[in-house]
């Protein structure tokens, strides 16, 4: 019997290209680093990411006009789970955490990648959760590997974040991707579901994890500019995210940035 996700199976000559991409949306999220700062808008977050992407790696920023979503990047703040449209009026202050996420289509292929940072001296509140965030998704990547099961990602996820009494997003997951920015037939759930078929990864499969960790409850609610996802409790919520490739032995980690340890706790 064929794999369920035979046809999502990427050959060489595509993983060699969804390596570059990821590597250039990578260096994106480098390059952003030193202009996070207090009194910066997320606007100007965007023009220096979409010139760079545009003019310095010659790519595209896929968030640009994907099913209408107006700007190249995304920049969500604080309460902020997903989605936030960078603005000239959204200004970052001391004490701000954000997710800046990037996408970037280069030959054809996607590289998505999304990490914290924060703005100045933050509270040790907001510092815990930016750090187990990043642990849940390290202790997702860990377990990719060929016939691991992609529930016990969401499992492991959820379990940890609860383990610090904090929930797991529900309504976004991470997914299959390549020359599609999201690929049909692949999710991987950040909690646990018994009720959904299981499945086994098979090498040559390329996807995201991108858990989005909530202090309070785990129910978000969009805004009515129809994109940005804020937590219902208005709690702080912090997102981290890798574009994966299952290898015949384990992972890769295609948006790895130089110099980025992958412990799951460092
Ligand atoms: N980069 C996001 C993800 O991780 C998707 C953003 S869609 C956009 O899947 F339109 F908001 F850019
Ligand atoms: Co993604
Ligand atoms: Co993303």
């Amino acid at each position: 019997m064929t794999h369920p996700l035979q046809h999502l199976v990427k050959t060489p000559d595509e993983i060699a290209k969804m390596r570059v991409a990821g590597q250039l949306a990578a260096s994106v999220l480098t390059m952003i680093e030193p202009y996070v700062v207090a009194g910066t808008s997320t606007e100007a977050l965007d023009q220096r990411c979409h010139d760079y992407i545009t003019n310095h790696l010659k790519a595209i920023p896929a968030p640009l006009n994907y099913r209408g979503f107006p700007k190249s990047i995304c920049t969500s703040i604080n309460h902020v789970v997903c989605h936030g449209i960078p603005r000239v009026d959204k200004i970052l202050k001391e004490g701000d955490i954000i997710n800046i996420d990037i996408t970037v289509i280069k030959d054809g292929y996607h590289g998505d990648t999304s990490r914290m940072f924060t703005v100045g001296k933050v509270s040790t509140q907001a510092n815990r959760l930016v750090q187990i965030a990043r642990e849940c998704l390290f202790i997702g990547i860990e377990l990719v590997k060929p016939g691991a099961s992609l529930k016990t990602i969401g499992q492991a996820i959820e379990e940890h974040a609860s383990k610090h009494h904090y929930s797991s997003v529900r309504e976004y997951c991470g997914h299959g991707i390549g020359s599609s920015f999201h690929e049909e037939g692949l999710q991987v759930l950040h909690y646990d579901d018994h009720t959904i078929p299981d499945i086994q990864l098979i090498p040559g499969l390329t996807f995201t994890i991108e858990p989005m960790i909530n202090i309070g409850k785990r129910f978000t609610k969009t805004l009515n500019d129809d994109w940005t996802v804020i937590t219902k409790d208005r709690s702080l919520s912090a997102q981290w995210e890798h574009t994966l490739l299952c290898t015949d032995d384990g992972v890769d980690i295609l948006t790895r940035r130089e110099g980025e340890k992958t412990d799951p706790i460092v």
